[in-house]
């Protein structure tokens, strides 16, 4: 079961990430054309369930995982500092600010205000994103590419 929900999670992340890039192009685009339709309203939600299905699986791996340990002098260990606080804790945040960018979208009574919360609030979750993923090229981690 881990490996294939640490594949997963692995994979999912591209589409995460290129779910959130569509949203934020999505979000300019239709913000110019002064509309706020059906298909923004996906876009907006995909972004963010595929957010927190990672979340989940997250959490599953959080308990299974051989990278997260607490044993002696663990916060010494980079692997395992990343693994069991940082990546959890940077994570959890920017799904946390997504979740409530889109809610804030949602309620906007004025379609450009809309637009402007995704691309605020879905900005700052995407660079959190990127800067908290185990990158393979971040050599102490040994993230994979997918
Ligand atoms: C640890 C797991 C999860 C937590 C803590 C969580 C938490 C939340 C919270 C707080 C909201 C409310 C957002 C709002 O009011 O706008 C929400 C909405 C939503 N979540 Fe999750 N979620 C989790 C997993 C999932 C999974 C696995 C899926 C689907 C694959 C999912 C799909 C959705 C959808 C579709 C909504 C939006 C409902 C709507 O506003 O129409 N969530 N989630
Ligand atoms: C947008 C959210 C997230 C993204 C894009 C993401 C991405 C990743 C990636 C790319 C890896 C490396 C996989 C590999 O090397 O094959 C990873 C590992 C891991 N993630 Fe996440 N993650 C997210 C959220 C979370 C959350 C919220 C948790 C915990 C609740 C979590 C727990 C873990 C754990 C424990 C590992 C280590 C698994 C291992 O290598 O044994 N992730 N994550």
């Amino acid at each position: 079961m881990y490996i294939g929900l640490l594949h997963t999670h692995s994979v999912l992340r591209w589409i995460a990430l290129i779910l959130l890039v569509v949203a934020l192009i999505n979000a300019l685009i239709s913000k110019g054309k002064g509309t706020y339709l059906k298909k923004d309203k996906m876009i907006n939600l995909f972004a963010m369930v595929m957010l927190h299905t990672q979340l989940l699986i997250g959490f599953v791996l959080y308990f299974i995982s051989p990278k997260v340990s607490f044993s002696e002098g663990w916060m010494k260990n980079p692997s395992f500092r990343f693994h069991g606080m940082e990546h959890i804790l940077v994570m959890l945040i920017a799904i946390v600010l997504v979740t409530i960018g889109r809610k804030k979208a949602e309620n906007a009574s004025v379609v450009s205000q809309k637009h402007t919360k995704i691309m605020v609030w879905y900005t700052i979750g995407l660079v959190l994103i990127i800067a908290s993923i185990p990158w393979p090229f971040r050599q102490a981690l040994g993230g994979a590419w997918y």
